[in-house]
């Protein structure tokens, strides 16, 4: 395995003031998403939104790199330019989500266990060839009374790792992405401690599995109050939570952490993350974003399918990119949130 190109697609990943955009939604996720706002769920729409994603103006100097799905990965825009090609003139590494779906996990009714493995080593190659050079697999854990067991926990770890070893195997830098829901009445404490666990058992499972640290990235959860806790954690209490954690957990050998939003609203994940990198600037870790919501949420809201808001919604998807990437630095406040980007300063 020649593991210096993992090392440097890794560290360019979590490069300064940049992080990655995922819009690796598979086609039920998507539809959903659109019939929510009345968009079509026809082919043709799902790829005029990513047409409008990636040529997004300027959008390779916040993003270092996105997360496509197989249908995706295969499709060119209206004028007929492979997306692939569109994506690499603007400078940013394209990635591709292998994983086939979390699937209910036998003898457990209320967990989860992703697949794909059958047949991976195959399919990585098919994408290294097409030019991606990262991949994501993404597990879900659920709180909830008596869950999660360690059951799910090892059986995902393990995959997780699996697929990780198969990644780079071919050449392509694995994300690991292991995500505790938000979803739940659970405290910020319990949040904390679950995702404690599961990441102790994910690494055990990745070094097991001979995994080089410093060619793979994690995208975890941040540490946050369950969406029906009544008692809201603040920015400050998040990112203390949160780095607390990973610090007891993640090697300082991985050269980047690149959180999902996982259904919190755009702007306090951008402040969460950006209160993590001011109160914490000397960590071991590049420590960014993987948002898909996040990012796309405000820009899918405007464009609702309809070719004549595509310059609007470009532009706030390109407002919470670079919104996203000053948070990186540590430098997103309330200026940087009212900035007109494409106008000049908003104030
Ligand atoms: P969210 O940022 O919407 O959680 O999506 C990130 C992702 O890649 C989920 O797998």
């Amino acid at each position: 395995m020649n593991i210096q190109p993992l090392i440097k697609t890794s560290k360019a990943l979590v490069a300064a003031g940049k992080g990655l955009l995922a819009m690796d939604e598979s086609t039920p996720t998507c539809d959903k998403r659109f019939e929510a706002l009345g968009i079509p769920k026809t082919v043709e729409a799902r790829r005029a939104w990513r047409e409008l994603i990636i040529t997004t103006p300027g959008l390779g100097q916040w993003i270092s790199g996105v997360i496509l799905y197989d249908e995706t990965i295969r499709q060119s825009t209206k004028a007929g330019v492979p997306f692939l090609k569109v994506i690499k003139e603007a400078g940013i590494i394209p990635g591709i989500k292998v994983d086939a779906g979390a699937k209910s996990l036998a003898g457990w009714p209320d967990e989860k266990i992703t697949e794909g493995l059958d047949g991976l080593r195959d399919r990585l190659v098919e994408y290294g060839r097409m030019g991606a050079r990262f991949a994501k697999w993404r597990a879900v854990i659920t709180i909830g009374d008596g869950i999660p067991s360690t059951s799910c926990i090892e059986a995902n770890a393990h995959a997780l790792a699996r697929y990780a070893a198969l990644c780079q195997e071919a050449g392509i830098v694995p994300i690991v992405e292991p995500e505790v829901l938000l979803d739940g009445p659970h405290s910020i404490e319990r949040c904390r401690e679950v995702t404690e666990q599961v990441l102790h058992a994910v690494f055990a499972h990745l070094i097991q599995q001979g995994i080089v640290l410093e060619g793979m990235l994690l995208k975890p959860n941040m540490v946050l109050s369950g969406s029906k806790n009544a008692t809201r954690a603040t920015v400050d209490d998040v990112a203390d939570a949160t780095v607390h954690c990973l610090l007891r957990t993640v090697p300082a050998a991985v050269p980047g952490i690149a959180f999902l939003s996982g259904g919190q609203p755009a702007e306090p994940a951008t402040a969460r993350l950006n209160a993590m990198n001011t109160r914490f600037p000397t960590l071991p870790w590049s420590v960014t974003f993987s948002f898909s919501r996040a990012i796309q949420q405000p820009a899918l809201d405007l464009w609702r399918g309809d070719e004549a808001n595509v310059p609007a919604a470009q532009k706030a998807l390109a407002h919470r990119a670079r919104c996203n990437a000053a948070a990186h630095r540590g430098e997103y406040d309330s200026s940087v949130e009212a900035a007109d980007i494409f106008n000049g300063p908003g104030r």
